[in-house]
């Protein structure tokens, strides 16, 4: 069906949308120390969580902005959504992107919509795709290098598996699939006023809105179709909020778990013996995970707009404001972690991390990150024995500000067939 839908690519075939969002993350090896010095004098700070890497303005930039860091003061902001609101942050940013999605919407609209999304993403359902589209995406994958003995796990496999996840789930054809993965990236863009941004989200919703109708006219088992047809209280979710999820899947869903999966191999492999522990007892994958995203979660930053005269954590806040909530000083607070810069699967887990952050809007993916990033650990334990990093290439060397992922994993394994 899906072959008959148009997808057209950018006009400007030599537009390299990765280049251009690797210089916008930035290649900040470690931004941890310049998030610990300021929070080691107080959780807020009159300054942009941009500015402390780069000076580069945003469409952010001319509002009052404030850092807010350390785990009380970001769960006070993202537990308050009267005061601390989406709307006013990411309407200049996410909602340039990808329009009128759950991630700019404030109550009374948001609870109403979230309601109906969060019966796609309930665990039985998502825990049911592991099965039939995760687990046949990594064993192709994997299939494709586990007769070499060495490979780049990021080349190679998690910079592909989220995303072919949800190619499988849309549908669509093989030769559509690179030149959605270009839209998705360049829709992006427009925050910097790229004109590929803009038109990108044209093209990516017109395909969406065609999508849509022909699921509605011959629903299957797939989230379109789910999504398409999904009801809460008697209401449907409005083409334009169903378009939007859909062009925000790319980034939400298949980027964010592009790098975690992407940090929690950084992690065990470059702690061998933590590793070994996992590929011994797999219970321990959930807390591996927890750990790697406490550690290197691949959201560092999110936004929200002070709506009214505010307080947050005891400083006055003007309305207006825009307050840059530090996920990564949170998660990296050592009055909630013990030595929070190691990584260490086994340290005491009483205190729940931000990755996915906290309040109305947390991570509506969540089960299925989760479920993907369980899958991958262990298919790539089962399948490469004697994994480890490769003796003679370079190490994983994590980058960015924004959002962070190494750009190389290079690995070496007992070949498949090999004595
Ligand atoms: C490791 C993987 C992931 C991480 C670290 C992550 C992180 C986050 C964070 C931090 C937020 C909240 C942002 C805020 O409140 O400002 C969020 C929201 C969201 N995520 Fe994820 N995410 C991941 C995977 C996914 C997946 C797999 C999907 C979908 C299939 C997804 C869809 C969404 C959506 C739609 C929202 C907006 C929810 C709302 O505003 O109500 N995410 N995610």
């Amino acid at each position: 069906m899906n072959a008959f839908l148009k997808l057209p690519d950018l006009d400007n075939h030599g537009f390299d949308p990765f280049e251009v969002e690797r210089l916008l993350h930035g290649a900040h090896e470690d931004p941890y120390p310049l998030i610990h010095e300021p929070a080691a004098k107080g959780p807020i700070h009159k300054l942009s969580y941009r500015m402390l890497y780069t000076e580069l303005p945003d469409v952010l930039s001319d509002k009052e902005n404030y850092l807010v860091l350390g785990y009380d003061a970001c769960q006070e902001v993202l537990a308050n959504p009267h005061l601390f609101a989406n709307g006013g942050a990411f309407q200049y940013t996410i909602g340039r992107s990808f329009g009128h999605t759950l991630s700019v919407m404030d109550a009374p609209e948001h609870p109403k919509y979230r309601k109906i999304f969060q019966k796609a993403f309930l665990p039985q359902v998502v825990s049911k795709w592991g099965e039939s589209v995760v687990e046949p995406v990594i064993n192709d994958l994997i299939g494709a290098f586990s007769g070499r003995g060495e490979a780049d796990l990021i080349e190679e496999f998690t910079h592909h598996y989220p995303f072919q996840v949800i190619y499988r789930q849309l549908r669509l054809q093989p030769e559509q699939a690179p030149i959605f993965h270009r839209l998705a990236i360049a829709q992006l863009l427009g925050s910097i006023g790229a004109p590929e941004g803009p038109e990108a989200s044209k093209k990516l919703g017109a395909f969406f809105e065609a999508l849509i109708e022909a699921r509605r006219a011959d629903p299957e088992d797939d989230l379109v179709s789910h999504l398409a047809t999904v009801e809460a209280d008697g209401g449907r979710l409005p083409n334009d909020v169903l378009i939007s999820f859909l062009r925000q899947l790319m980034n939400a869903g298949g980027d964010t778990t592009y790098r975690g999966t992407s940090v929690l191999l950084t992690g065990l492999l470059t702690h061998p013996d933590q590793f070994a522990a996992v590929a011994a007892d797999r219970s321990l994958a959930p807390q591996a995970i927890d750990e790697a995203l406490r550690w290197e979660g691949p959201v560092t930053s999110t936004w929200r707009y002070v709506s009214e005269d505010a307080e947050v954590a005891g400083t006055r806040i003007a309305k207006g404001a825009i307050l840059n909530v530090v996920l990564g000083s949170a998660n990296r607070d050592p009055a909630k972690f013990e030595n929070p810069d190691a990584f260490n699967i086994f340290r005491e887990r009483s205190i729940r991390h931000l990755a996915f952050a906290s309040g109305p809007h947390v991570c509506i993916g969540q089960h299925l990150a989760r479920v993907e990033m369980t899958r991958a650990l262990n298919g790539l334990i089962d399948r490469l024995p004697n994994l480890r990093l490769h003796g003679s290439k370079p190490g994983p060397d994590i980058r960015g500000h924004q959002l962070r992922v190494p750009k190389h994993l290079f690995v070496e394994f007992d070949a498949a067939g090999s004595p």
